[in-house]
């Protein structure tokens, strides 16, 4: 097994949550998949988060170029959403992604999903290519939370639940 193949078995251990990561602005209208949404600090002039995206994307030189996305953090029965816009069925259709959808815009104008257990939209902060994906780093500026805290999770190439060790559901 070569180091890249151990990396991605190694890391498919660890389940994510699933985010939809949404712009709207001069730069269009795109919207990606992703499951490396990750929260940076709390406790700056705003809160925080990045997430990656690769380079080839065409949501990545809309952020750029909107300044501003919005994480859409996806609900446990919005699996098919999640494969909406990771391209499965039609890659690369874009506004077929939101025609199929349900979201209105946020404050700041960006895509917000009806149903995403939490939304945070964010301006831009900074951008880094580091080699294949962009670290697109946002400061937070409105919050949304929807009354089903149960989120979509995605593990051992599977889409899953968090179920308690104690019985919580
Ligand atoms: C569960 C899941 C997680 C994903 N996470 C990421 C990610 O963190 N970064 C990324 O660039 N692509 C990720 N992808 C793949 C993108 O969603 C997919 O390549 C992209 O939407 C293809 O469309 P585009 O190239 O037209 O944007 C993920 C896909 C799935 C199903």
């Amino acid at each position: 097994m070569n180091l890249r193949t151990e990396f991605l078995e190694a890391m498919s251990r660890g389940a994510t949550f699933v985010t939809v990561a949404t712009t709207d602005g001069e730069g269009g209208r795109y919207g990606v998949t992703i499951s490396s949404l990750t929260p940076v600090s709390a406790d700056g002039e705003q809160p925080s988060l990045l997430g990656c995206i690769h380079h080839l994307s065409p949501a990545v030189p809309a952020i750029l170029k909107n300044r501003a996305f919005c994480a859409n953090l996806l609900a446990e029965d919005q699996e098919a959403l999640s494969d909406r816009f990771a391209g499965r069925g039609a890659p690369g259709d874009h506004s077929g992604r939101f025609d199929a959808t349900d979201w209105t815009p946020g404050p700041n104008g960006q895509p917000m999903i009806a149903g995403a257990t939490a939304a945070f939209e964010c301006r831009l902060a900074t951008a880094l290519l580091w080699e294949t994906h962009y670290i697109i780093v946002g400061r937070v500026t409105h919050v949304r939370r929807s009354d089903n805290p149960a989120a979509l999770l995605y593990g051992q190439r599977a889409y899953r639940r968090a179920v308690g060790l104690k019985g919580e559901p």
